[in-house]
Order: structure tokens, then C-alpha cells, then sequence
């Protein structure tokens, strides 16, 4: 039995030419079903109109006219489907290639370096107390490093199995504290203006930070480097005594340490302050109880300190009479020790990653 394709309404009939035309030329899903909702759809498409023509058909020509809607019907839909199915191969759809919801894998972060970060929040605090950053050479002469700051010509210091000297320059040295910054920051303020008045004076004072690398002739082993960092601080002003030395460090090592840190000055000599001291504070990990950090003494030496001899400003070009101040000086790996629990201090230097990782969350 043929088709009575000649039984259609002319629009459906033409419509159904361009049929598979227009289903090829779908380029998505939308495409796709706008022509499903003409063709198929429930409500006033081609196959809903051809139904209802059916019921009003004839009795002589309704089964040619059943048999020819069966056979679009199946047509069309299949055709449809097929389309659909190639859609979906082809197109990647982000719903079924991807997880959005896995957590991604983790990207591995560099960090600052431990002594690096202690350096930063010990100038943070002192910045906190009008302190600013001076830096001074590695390099440095025997005139920084140790006359003008009163260290006699035959302090054991100077010697050749203690500092490094330059070869080629046996004045040069690599400088085995950061008090020569001292003596570079005061003889700068001792320049005159016209009327003769010296930038210290002009300032009123100074009070500076100035942290950096030392180096000295020692062995390596767990609690010595030939290389170290240091942070050297000074305070220059009129009628400067203890007092303020001990209120300021105090002060520092509370916000640094904890506020429950326990400061204890000892007396203590360097030749470039007078009266000296030692400060030490109560040991952070056994609170005073006596651990193997503290040697079981309950505190650790942290600050070598003094309030600035005359000799010192004397040598920089300032009247000890009209100027005082403190000086201080302190280990940064020594407190990076303290603080993360690091019983060797070599492992600040060898840049082993897991050290480095472990630390991240302590300092
Ligand atoms: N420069 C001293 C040292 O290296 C520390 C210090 C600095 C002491 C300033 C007193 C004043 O040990």
C-alpha cells in the first residue's frame, strides 16, 4: 500500500519537505526543539493539526490518512532523536565532563622566609614606636666596626682568627655586628648647617632600626653560624637614661613574645655603652620552670644593650654632654630558635623545603 501523501494540508505537506533539511541545519538544542514543538508538540503543531484533520476526514479515506500520520509521526521523531543523540557525543557538555564541586588539588605556595618574617615584625614594632630603617654595608671599615665605637686596638675581637678581613684591603672587614651602623648614622647627623647647627640637633634626636648580616670566625654546629642576622637599635636625645632603655625593650619584647613575657636586665659589658646590660627574658616554652632551651635556668639571653658611651658620640662629632641615649643589639636566629622551637640553627640556611613548610605555621 502506498502513501496518500496527496491527503495532506499544502503547509504540513511543504513543511515536511524541508524536514530533514532543517534538522541537519539544527546547531543546538534550542534549534532542535523549536522544530520538536512544530512538528511534534503537544499543543498546535503539524501532528496535533493532522489529528484533529482526521477526525473530520471521511470514512473512505481515514485509513489511508491514519496510515500516513503513523508513518510522519514515527519519521520525525526518530529523525529528531537522532539528532539529539549526535548533539550529545559531540558536544561536551561541562555538566558531565567536570566536578564542579571537587576540591582542586593544591597549589604549592612560597612563603617568607622565618628569619626574614621575624626581621619584619621586630621593625614593625619598633616602627610602631617612631623607629625607622637605616642600613649599612656588609663591607665595612675597622674605623665602623670598632674605633668609633671604643673597642681598644687590642680588643681579642679584631683578630684575624675572630673577623673576617678583606685580603686585598686589610682595613676592610666583613662587619661582625650591626653596631657599626651606629657610627655611621651618628656621624651623618653631625653634618652643620650654615649656622653651624648639626642635623641631630636640627632633628631633636633619632631613633632608628637597622637589621641585617653579620659574620664572624666561628665553627658551624647547632647554635653557631659564621653568618647570622642581627637588629641593631639606638636612641639618640636629651636626658636619656636607663629608664627608657628598660621601658622600651620591655615593651618590645612583650609585644614580640607575648604579653605575659617576663624581662630581666642583668649587668653586662660592651665597650661602646656604659652602664651595659644583658637582657634576658623568661623562657616562652617552659614559662620559667627550666627547660632544654633555657638550659634549665628558666631564662634566655636575648639583647646585648647599655646607654651610648661618651666616647661613642664623642667620636661621631656630639657633645656627651648635651646628648644621651641607649643602644641595643640582638640575634634574630636566636629568637627564631626560641620562638619555633628549632634546636639547630643551621637549618635557617639549607633551604630544605619541609623545615621551611614546618615553620610556616609557628613563626
Ligand atoms: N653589638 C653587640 C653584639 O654584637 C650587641 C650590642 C648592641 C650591645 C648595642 C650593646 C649595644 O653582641
Amino acid at each position: 500500500m502506498s502513501l496518500r501523501f496527496d491527503l495532506l494540508p499544502p503547509a504540513i505537506a511543504e513543511a515536511h519537505q524541508h524536514f530533514e533539511a532543517w534538522v541537519r541545519a539544527a546547531k543546538d538544542l534550542n534549534d532542535l526543539n523549536r522544530l520538536k514543538g512544530i512538528f511534534t508538540g503537544r499543543k498546535a503543531s503539524h501532528l496535533t493539526t493532522l489529528t484533529e484533520l482526521l477526525k473530520q476526514t471521511p470514512k473512505e479515506s481515514k485509513a489511508d490518512l491514519g496510515a500516513l500520520i503513523n508513518h510522519l509521526k514515527t519519521m520525525w521523531e526518530t529523525s529528531l532523536t537522532q539528532r539529539l543523540e549526535e548533539f550529545s557525543s559531540t558536544m561536551a557538555s561541562p555538566a558531565t565532563t567536570m566536578d564542579l564541586t571537587l576540591t582542586p588539588p593544591e597549589i604549592p605556595q612560597g612563603a617568607v622566609h622565618p628569619i626574614q618574617r621575624l626581621e619584619a615584625q621586630i621593625v614593625s614594632v619598633f616602627r610602631g614606636l617612631g623607629y625607622h630603617v637605616e642600613e649599612g654595608p656588609e663591607v665595612e671599615t675597622e674605623e665602623h666596626n670598632f674605633d668609633g665605637l671604643n673597642i681598644a686596638p687590642t680588643h681579642p675581637a679584631r683578630r684575624s682568627s675572630d673577623t673576617f678581613y678583606l685580603q686585598a684591603h686589610p682595613h676592610l672587614l666583613l662587619r661582625t655586628h650591626t653596631s657599626p651602623v651606629q657610627v655611621r648614622v651618628l656621624k651623618r647627623l653631625s653634618q652643620k648647617n650654615s649656622q653651624g647647627i648639626t642635623l641631630l640637633e636640627s632633628l631633636g634626636g633619632v631613633r632608628f632600626l637597622s637589621p641585617g648580616r653579620v659574620y664572624r670566625k666561628d665553627e658551624i654546629d647547632p647554635t653557631h653560624s659564621p653568618m647570622f642576622h642581627q637588629v641593631e637599635g639606638m636612641l639618640i636625645g636629651k636626658n636619656i637614661g636607663l629608664h627608657h632603655l628598660k621601658g622600651t625593650l620591655s615593651y618590645a619584647m612583650r609585644a614580640l613574645l607575648g604579653e605575659e613575657t617576663d624581662v630581666r636586665f642583668r649587668p653586662g659589658y660592651f665597650p661602646f655603652v656604659e652602664p651595659g646590660c644583658e637582657v634576658d627574658v623568661k623562657c616562652p616554652l617552659c614559662k620559667g620552670q627550666g627547660c632544654r632551651v633555657c638550659k634549665s635556668s628558666g631564662w634566655i639571653e636575648i639583647l646585648g644593650a647599655g646607654l651610648v658611651h661618651p666616647q661613642v658620640l664623642r667620636h661621631a662629632g656630639h657633645d656627651p654632654a648635651v646628648w644621651s641615649g641607649f643602644a641595643f643589639g640582638m640575634g634574630i636566629e636566636r629568637i627564631a630558635m626560641i620562638i619555633s622551637e628549632c634546636p639547630d640553627l643551621r637549618l635557617f640556611f639549607e633551604n630544605d623545603i619541609r623545615f621551611l613548610q614546618s615553620m610556616r605555621e609557628v613563626t
